[in-house]
């Protein structure tokens, strides 16, 4: 199988880290049987400057017809509104109906306290559909933003949210160390407050989860979200799989990745039917870029993610074993880990491992 992987650097380490994913994709054994072909795509900052718009047409059209997944690197934003700029991935998350976020938080497994679990967030509606207004009234200005949660996007979160325990429970039996049983889902909510928006977004993932291919197989769970961030913080290890609405889901993802000491070991995957763009979650890092220091693993893993999606769990699998065989020896490690090496180092020897 030959998959057409779009590769959009963006501004500062992207333009370092998105080339060691296209290396590692393409150090992959023969044996897997897969093949790649790459395209160079253009977004962010710097493109902003030369075109004027921070997301070019063509990037999401060729993406769009040409591509099978993408890998994408950071861009950098103003800190202050400038006109015609936007966020190139909120946007793309829009255009190719990415309806879902995934993170894992992974340490190695002989950490002091392991933690092993993904936070699946709803990534198209909640707060952000961002109908937001503000008027006036005799005491003051109000402002007022719209919720909205959705029985089609609640359902289908839910049902990934399944399908990814339900695989990272395969990944388990084929031999992979795990600090968990079985497949467990927590569905997070605060339903007792809101109890129509969160309320629909509850009963909905529940009835998703009781589908037959669940049923028996996946544990299920609730915790409301104000619980969850404090059982996150005492107890992480007890989780597998979060889901949760947007805004919940975006605020967890990123307490999560706190947990685990760098954002350089963070991944992420924009997934919609049958596409996924793999990107690490830090941004362009502009206070380490051009210095070849910047932590190669969060795309790494990024790019693994991706193929799971594209159900290249093999492939994905041995990524995986390489990047935590590198971290349990710790011999090679970055400076955001309290190591010398540089990028190209730690590529070097993820890319042996392969
Ligand atoms: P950042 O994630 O770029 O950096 C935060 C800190 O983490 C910095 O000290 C940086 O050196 C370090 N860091 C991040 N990734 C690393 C890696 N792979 N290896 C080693 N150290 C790493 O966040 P910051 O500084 O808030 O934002 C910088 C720029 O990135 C801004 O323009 C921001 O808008 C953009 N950004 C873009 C994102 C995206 O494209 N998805 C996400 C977050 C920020
Ligand atoms: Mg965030």
């Amino acid at each position: 199988r030959t998959l057409r992987i779009g590769l959009i650097p963006g501004d500062g380490i992207g333009k370092e880290v998105i080339p060691a994913g296209r290396r590692l994709l393409e150090a992959l054994p023969a044996s897997l049987g897969l093949k790649f072909e790459f395209i160079d795509l253009k977004a962010g900052w710097e493109t902003f400057e030369q075109q004027g718009v921070a997301l070019p047409e063509e990037t999401v059209s060729i993406l769009k017809s040409d591509c099978d997944g993408a890998l994408f690197g950071a861009v950098s934003s103003p800190t202050t509104a400038v006109k015609g700029y936007s966020s190139p991935i909120v946007a793309l998350r829009k255009k190719l109906d990415l309806y879902a976020n995934v993170r894992p938080v992974k340490t190695v497994v002989s950490a002091p306290k392991p933690i092993d679990m993904v936070i699946v967030r709803e990534n198209t509606e909640d707060l952000y559909v961002k109908e937001e207004k503000t008027y006036d009234t005799p005491d003051g200005k109000v402002a007022e933003a719209i919720k909205r949660i959705s029985q089609r996007a609640s359902s289908r979160i839910a049902t990934i949210a399944g399908e990814i325990a339900l695989r990272r429970q395969k990944i388990r039996a084929a031999g992979a160390p795990s600090i968990h049983q079985g497949p467990l889902v927590t569905i997070t909510h605060k339903s007792n407050v809101l109890s129509q928006t969160d309320g629909l977004f509850r009963v909905t993932a529940r009835e998703a989860l009781a589908a037959p291919q669940f049923k028996d197989a996946v544990a299920v769970e609730e915790q409301i979200v104000d619980s969850m961030v404090y059982k996150l913080f005492r107890q992480p290890e007890a989780y597998d799989v979060i889901v949760a609405p947007n805004l919940y889901g975006d605020i967890l993802s990123d307490g999560a990745a706190a947990l685990v000491g760098s954002l350089g070991l963070v991944p992420s995957a924009n997934v919609g039917e049958g596409f996924a763009i793999g990107e690490p979650c830090h941004g362009s890092a502009p206070d380490i870029q051009g210095q070849g220091i910047a932590n190669p693993i969060a795309t790494l893993r990024s790019a693994a993610l991706m193929l799971e999606f594209l159900n290249e769990e093999a492939a994905a699998a041995k990524i995986y074993a390489a990047v935590d065989a590198n971290l349990e020896e710790g011999r090679l490690l970055s400076p955001d880990l309290g190591g010398t090496a540089k990028t190209e180092e730690v590529v070097q020897d993820i890319l042996r491992r392969l």
